[in-house]
């Protein structure tokens, strides 16, 4: 029997071979609202798992740092045991969802430059928005690490912007998280449509998980959209 270290809303750590490394496995959960709204979508963990194994394969070939190890299955992926900086790292080209509604930017407008924010890694709290500040302030990440997610999350959004604008879909804004591994900050977490706003470059057609925040529907239909137009590209 897999011994579980900790099972989060939508993916499970399992102990791995070893002690720095753990296996992870994508659910078919799908939340939202910080888990207050919540459904099985059954083929979800293996879409988000090959998307995501997809994306961060693309992203070591750039010489990111990120915690895949190794893919097992189509749920089951290997990666290094980090430890997680309880922060997220939000990076908008286009203002939509919380961006929009705070600031009065209509959604779709592209913004000048690529924003990033963070907010809290905690739905007890409802992830709330801080400041670098706030982060080094209270101890959830010091000066150096701050800097350096910075720098990643902006080279990340490059290399995405470049690789989702092959597969014709607009990458509007998407969030990071990273862990510290080997006295180094890696990428760690997912990458997928759970994570990111994705629009048809042509026809603006939302392929995230925006459907199911705001019961589009056929919500699976646009995550196999995305894997399609990857797969070609990548
Ligand atoms: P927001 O506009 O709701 O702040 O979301 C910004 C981006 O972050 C969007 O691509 C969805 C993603 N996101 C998560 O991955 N997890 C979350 O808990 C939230 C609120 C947003």
């Amino acid at each position: 029997m897999d011994e579980i270290l900790y099972e989060g809303k939508s993916k499970v750590l399992l102990r791995g071979p070893s002690d720095d490394v753990l296996l992870v496995r994508y659910k078919d959960t799908a939340t939202a609202f910080d888990g207050k709204k919540k459904e099985e979508l059954a083929g979800k963990g293996r879409l988000n798992a090959a998307i995501s194994n997809l994306i961060y394969d693309y992203l070591a070939q750039h010489d990111v740092q990120t915690h895949l190890v190794e893919v097992l299955d189509e749920t089951s992926a290997l990666v290094k045991q980090a430890e997680i900086v309880m922060v997220e790292v939000i990076v908008r080209n286009v203002a939509a969802g919380s961006f929009s509604r705070k600031y009065g930017v209509e959604e779709g407008s592209a913004l000048q430059h690529p924003t990033i924010e963070f907010s809290v890694k905690s739905d007890e709290l409802g992830d709330p928005m801080i400041n670098g500040s706030q982060i080094t302030a209270i101890g959830l990440a010091t000066q150096d690490e701050l800097t350096d997610m910075i720098a990643q999350a902006k080279r990340i959004n490059e290399l995405l912007c470049v690789l989702f604008a092959r597969a014709e879909i607009r990458l509007v804004d998407f969030k990071l998280e990273f862990g510290r591994f080997d006295g180094h900050i890696i990428l760690c977490d997912e990458i997928s449509p759970d994570s990111c706003r994705l629009w048809d470059m042509q026809t603006g057609e939302k392929l995230d998980k925006d459907r199911f925040r705001r019961d589009l529907g056929n919500v699976l239909d646009g995550y196999e959209e995305v894997l399609r137009r990857l797969s070609d590209v990548a």
